[in-house]
């Protein structure tokens, strides 16, 4: 540890020698960062912007016959009869009739609050309004617009669409802007960006220069990220008196964020759809030929088991100062209002998740051989359960003819290929099941679904401020996202919704989630806070729509000083720059700068994407032995999924140089798509790193000690400390403990986990976090895990 401090010192003394003065930085990152390859160079560069400042009669007369052209163009559209009837479809959605009504609120009032049925017509419709009441004015030129959405996939999909409507290319007047991705030319007025590139802009135009309506959609969501750009805006309304700002709300706490910008306007959107049943786990088990057995009566799975397992929750119940979410779910649980669940394949307990599966398989099959004809969507954790069940399902004897069932899988990382076909409507005859997480919920709508299935979870990260342990635990969903859900299934006629758990369950539901600000760790956000100069962070979180607990806020600082991102004074310090400019958490940005100084750049940054993407290795249920040694092999002797890691992408840029990067996939159980969405970030981080000046100019040199599995390894540590546990072998075990002295368990698809005995006396971890409860009670009290 003495050492650690020592490579700070020097750390320090090297960045500062760099001499990173805040203009050095200029708006490169952001035009960097969306160096993709697909975007023009399409702001204006401040240089150039004097010049037009200069010369105002020249820029209007540009800008004038500009937005003639536009006018024009939009125009014949409108005239030609695909035109017509986009035009016709655009007027029978509910949006439109509220369209003078918006557009008034807009002119006169700086903020106005929308909220509106999902499906209404928000997201396509209103950012359109805006832009053609600017172009009929002939202001279309001078206008630009900016909506930001919580997901990248939905402003990838929703900007594609509007595209469409104005019978446009992408890149047009419309755009789109994603980490990575993008599509936006020199014309573009209206772009859908992702929150976070929104944020990233605030860095180096604090003013949005030259935009002149920010949307803000999905509130009601309450994103941590959303949150934070609320308090930014509203700070930035006073200094732009001309800016225009439009929230938008799919439910209907509305009035929380009008009474948060002084009692701004609010317009409702009345919708409509069609009713939708509800059947809970009580009917669905009838249905599918499943008894639903009361709790006192099961025999052969054991009252003593059972027992058991109440003790244990009932323990935990008494460490009451680590009650989260996880906890009251183990109670809810065990004691389960008295039931339990019974199926003839096998017995499960209720527990979502292994029950999730098999439950989930049966409704489908029931659907697909008695229901009448229409889409299935199925609300599921996440991306992993997603792509397991697929899997499974794709080779499900009761599904019957595959050509006649459309397997989807739609989450926020999925290709943009295999977007277009959820929203498709399939041949006859065949059934479209669109596998989804919660981003399915407001964000996208399909229009042809009928049928809904709602595993009742959502993977949300809590934070437990008081031990200071972040968590991602699928956790039951709040009763306004079961609506959400169920309403899905209403838009085209009558439909019918699945909730696979009790109603009794449903009843405890919260009425709404909580903000994600008061859920999350907040060092990234205490960062960003800094390096946009928003002042002490402390206050300036107060300032929230709902202020996060001061004890998550001195954790996050506490943090950050600990890594010397911040000094003593809560100042940020030049390591803490570099970190707010890379687009992770404030760890990894540091073990990239440390791979980029201590030249062994590749490998760091291939441990980087991998843990800021998700794990490119797979670990199918039914072939877990395999995937497991594959994994195994890449370790060797090393005993590290670091290193792991960086093997199996190697060998896969390998394989691909050599076109069988599916086959090396294939054999080694490693995902292609997560492979290149780790190869793509790699890039960003090298433009990043390299205009900070960070990259050994020398190319030789930037790898120079890429093959030095110990110096990676230090890099590594450095950058997660102080996430580091001892390791004691014991003879039939071995015992991890953490720096406070928790003990802990291993993340079960680590090479780590179920070796006889771990050859090195320390393991560096990136996450730490209650997880897979279910298991770990039944095996030991204690249920933290890491994954080193
Ligand atoms: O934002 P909000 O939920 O209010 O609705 P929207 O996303 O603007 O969608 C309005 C309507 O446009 C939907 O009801 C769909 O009928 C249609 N739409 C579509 O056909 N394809 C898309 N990719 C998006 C929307
Ligand atoms: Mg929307």
């Amino acid at each position: 540890f003495g050492l650690q401090r020592d490579v700070d010192l020097h750390l320090k003394a090297y960045l500062s020698h760099k001499d990173m003065s805040r203009g050095s930085f200029s708006d490169k990152p952001w035009s960097r960062s969306c160096a993709g390859g697909r975007i023009a160079a399409d702001e204006v560069p401040i240089e150039h912007q004097e010049f037009f400042t200069q010369n105002s009669d020249v820029m209007e007369r540009i800008l004038r016959r500009r937005s003639l052209q536009l006018r024009n163009k939009q125009q014949e559209w409108q005239e030609s009869p695909e035109g017509q009837k986009m035009v016709e479809f655009r007027r029978s959605l509910p949006a439109y009739k509220e369209r003078d009504a918006l557009l008034n609120a807009i002119q006169q009032n700086q903020v106005v609050v929308v909220s509106g049925e999902t499906g209404c017509g928000k997201t396509t419709q209103i950012p359109q309004y805006i832009l053609e009441s600017e172009i009929e004015a002939a202001r279309g030129a001078s206008c630009s617009i900016i909506c930001t959405q919580p997901r990248r996939i939905s402003a990838m999909a929703v900007s594609e669409r509007v595209a469409a409507e104005k019978g446009e290319k992408l890149g047009e007047s419309v755009g789109y802007k994603v980490r990575l991705e993008g599509m936006k030319g020199r014309d573009t007025r209206l772009l859908f960006c992702t929150t976070g590139i929104l944020l990233r802009r605030l860095l180096v135009d604090r003013d949005l220069r030259g935009v002149s309506h920010v949307i803000v959609d999905e509130i009601h969501e309450r994103g941590m990220n959303e949150d934070f750009l609320l308090i930014v805006l509203k700070d930035l309304l006073p200094r732009r008196p001309e800016l225009r700002l439009i929230l938008m709300s799919a439910t209907l706490n509305a009035e929380l964020f009008s009474s948060y910008f002084g009692g701004a306007p609010t317009i409702h959107i009345p919708g409509f759809t069609y009713p939708v049943r509800a059947h809970f786990l009580e009917n669905i088990l009838e249905m599918t030929g499943h008894r639903l057995t009361p709790y006192n009566q099961i025999d052969d799975y054991g009252e003593e088991k059972m027992w058991k397992m109440q003790k244990q929750a009932q323990s935990l119940k008494k460490r009451k100062s680590r009650l989260t979410s996880a906890v009251e779910d183990v109670l809810e649980i065990a004691d389960f209002r008295g039931y339990s669940l019974r199926t003839r394949e096998s017995l499960s307990f209720w527990n979502p998740d292994s029950i999730g599966f098999n439950l989930i398989e049966h409704v489908l099959c029931h659907m697909v051989k008695k229901e009448r004809p229409g889409a299935v969507l199925v609300f599921m954790t996440g991306w992993d359960d997603i792509n397991s069940l697929k899997d499974q399902l794709q080779v499900h004897p009761l599904l019957g003819d595959p050509s006649k069932v459309l397997l989807l899988a739609c989450h926020g990382s999925m290709p943009s290929s295999e977007q277009r076909l959820i929203f498709e409507k399939p041949e006859v005859g065949v059934r479209k099941i669109v596998l989804a997480t919660n981003m399915a919920e407001t964000s996208i709508t399909i229009n042809d679904v009928v049928f809904v299935v709602d595993c009742g979870k959502a993977k949300e990260t809590s934070y437990d401020a008081l031990n200071n342990t972040p968590c991602l635990l699928p956790s039951w969903i709040s009763k306004a996202a079961a609506r959400q859900r169920r309403g899905r299934a209403g838009r085209v006629q009558s439909g019918e919704c699945y909730h696979l758990y009790p109603k009794c369950v449903y009843d405890t539901f919260a009425d709404y989630q909580l903000p994600e600000l008061l859920r999350t760790p907040l060092q990234s956000l205490c960062l960003q806070i800094k390096s946009l100069e928003l002042g002490g962070i402390t206050e300036f979180l107060s300032r929230a729509l709902q202020p996060p607990e001061l004890l998550s806020v001195q954790n996050a600082v506490e943090y950050l000083k600990i890594i010397g991102a911040l000094d003593e004074n809560e100042n940020l310090t030049v390591l803490g720059r570099n970190l707010s400019m890379l687009p992770v958490e404030p760890k990894l940005g540091k073990m990239l700068v440390l791979g980029a100084i201590f030249n062994c750049l590749d490998p760091i940054m291939t441990v980087v994407a991998g843990l800021s993407v998700r794990d490119p290795f797979l670990m199918p249920y039914d072939k877990k032995d395999l995937a497991e040694s594959a994994k195994a092999q890449f370790s060797g002797q090393e005993y590290s999924d670091h290193i792991a890691l960086v093997r199996a992408y190697e060998g896969w840029k390998e394989a691909e140089r050599e076109q069988s990067g599916f086959e090396y996939c294939w054999k080694n159980f490693l995902s292609a798509q997560t492979l290149k969405a780790i190869d793509s970030l790699r890039k960003q981080f090298f433009y990043l790193l390299k205009d900070s000046g960070l990259v050994d100019q020398n190319i030789e040199n930037r790898n120079k000690w890429s093959h030095d599995d110990n110096l990676i390894r230090a890099v590594i540590c450095a950058g997660l400390f102080p996430g580091i546990c001892s390791v004691v072998n014991k003879e039939k075990s071995i015992a991890l403990k953490t720096m406070e002295d928790g003990q802990v368990l291993l993340y079960s698809n680590s090479v780590n986990a179920g070796v006889a005995k771990i050859p090195y006396p320390w393991l560096v971890f990136n996450e730490k976090g209650y997880f897979d409860f279910w298991f770990h009670i039944h095996v030991q009290s204690n249920f933290l895990l890491y994954k080193s």
